[in-house]
């Protein structure tokens, strides 16, 4: 099966890769870009907004994976505004010197200052879909944030996350145990249980 991937998110495709190959799904990148606005309100309107919008354009199945971070102390923030958080001019806009990424995570550890709950989680619902229809799934990692980043693995918040039960960040983390655990990962095979269930009916 070959399946395109709804995202121009390197570290996003590299975890897909990673997840998919070994069940035998190849899955091939955008050969141009398409930006979709994604106006809707929950990660699944989302999802379902990016692979409605790379099946048309391109003509192949295709996955989408609309994630982010969730900080209870924050209300839910930065949730589906999780990769431009930094531009929100909830809290005060970020500086952006360095990536995008950097921003957010400077973003987010000052709004975390002083906070004393420092419980968060990522969240990532995966839609894969086939022109007539589509299949969904979601997974969810939880963890703490830390007070300053650690580690160069990953990409996004990975950093300042800290899953429940381990001592290192995401960001520290081997790359297969990033995805043994985390919420990509969790969705990813969720997603490819219900593709094999369906085969099979
Ligand atoms: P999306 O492309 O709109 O789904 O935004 C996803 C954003 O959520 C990314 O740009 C990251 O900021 C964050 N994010 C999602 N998954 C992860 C992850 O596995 N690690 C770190 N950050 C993540």
């Amino acid at each position: 099966m070959k399946v395109l991937a709804a995202t121009t998110n390197r570290g996003k495709l590299a975890e897909i890769r990673r997840i998919l190959t070994p069940a035998g799904i190849e899955v091939v990148s955008p050969w141009e870009n398409l930006e979709v606005r994604e106006t809707g309100t929950t990660f699944l309107e989302n999802a379902y907004l990016k692979a409605e919008a790379y099946y048309r354009r391109f003509g192949l199945p295709a996955l989408a994976d609309d994630s982010g971070l969730v900080v209870d102390a924050l209300e839910g923030y930065p949730g589906v505004f999780s990769s431009r958080f930094y531009a929100l001019t909830f809290g005060g806009r970020e500086e952006v010197t360095g990536s995008p990424d950097e921003a957010n995570v400077r973003k987010l550890l000052r709004l975390m200052e002083g906070k004393r709950n420092r419980s968060a989680r990522f969240v990532a619902y995966v839609v894969l879909y086939t022109g007539t229809g589509g299949f969904f799934a979601h997974g969810e990692c939880a963890g703490t944030l830390t007070e300053k980043p650690r580690g160069k693995g990953g990409f996004g918040y990975d950093p300042v996350f800290q899953p429940i039960g381990y001592t290192k960040t995401m960001a520290e983390l081997p790359p297969q145990e990033k995805d043994r655990i985390s919420h990509r990962g969790l969705a990813l095979r969720r997603l490819l249980q219900i593709i094999r269930n369906c085969k099979q009916l």
